[in-house]
């Protein structure tokens, strides 16, 4: 039985990426066997030593203008599926490419509105509550060459409530995304693990 080479890719504190690491341990058909950061005080890489999982640092130059050094490393770990879990750089063409329809990434909103560059964070929370949405979520989708337009697998949705903060509606999506971006992937693997035994 084939198991599923997880790369996770994390800028910053890396709760989502602990969930997801915690999700696939002993899952049978993946699992997290890399992390790949452009921060050395990423708080993810706390948690892949924690979990025994290497790590590589390599600085936003390298990833702008030298991704075959990370397509290297992705390779040497024989990686199937990489997954964005608040990672700040676009990932570069070449490896979008070698990674078509294996890329996963999860955007604090409900895509198509809010996203786009520059769109992250605690912005994305404030321009949802300027422009007076009755609702914000979550979306998980597949990564292309556009930032946040790639093909949707899964959206969640909550309310805002009269009096809605940017800190009150980051905790409620933080909820959300720690909930659905582990099943979201666990479903992933299963589906390519589903293709490929057809094929
Ligand atoms: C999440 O809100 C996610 O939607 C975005 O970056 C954030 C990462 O948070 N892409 P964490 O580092 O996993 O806590």
């Amino acid at each position: 039985m084939k198991k599923y080479k997880i790369a996770i890719f994390a800028s910053g504190g890396g709760s989502n990426a602990l969930k997801i690491i915690e999700r696939l341990d002993g899952f049978p058909l993946a699992e997290a066997n890399l992390l790949i950061t452009n921060k050395a005080d990423a708080g993810a890489i706390e948690h892949a030593k924690n979990h025994n999982i290497p790590y590589r640092i390599f600085s936003r130059k390298e990833f702008l203008e030298h991704p075959e050094v990370i397509l290297y490393s992705l390779r040497e770990h024989e990686i199937d599926i990489i997954v964005l879990a608040g990672f700040l750089l676009k990932v570069p063409e070449s490896i979008v490419t070698v990674y078509s329809d294996r890329i996963v990434n999860i955007h604090p909103a409900l895509l198509p509105d809010f996203g786009g560059k520059g769109m992250y964070g605690d912005y994305v929370h404030q321009a949802v509550l300027d422009d007076k949405r009755p609702e914000s979520g979550i979306t998980i989708h597949l990564v292309n060459n556009h930032y946040d337009e790639g093909h949707i697998l899964f959206q969640a949705k909550t309310p805002i409530k009269e009096g809605e903060t940017v800190e009150t509606l980051r905790g409620k999506i933080q909820k959300l995304e720690h909930k659905w971006y582990p099943e979201i992937i666990i479903f992933l693997v299963n589906e390519l693990n589903k293709q490929a035994g057809e094929n």
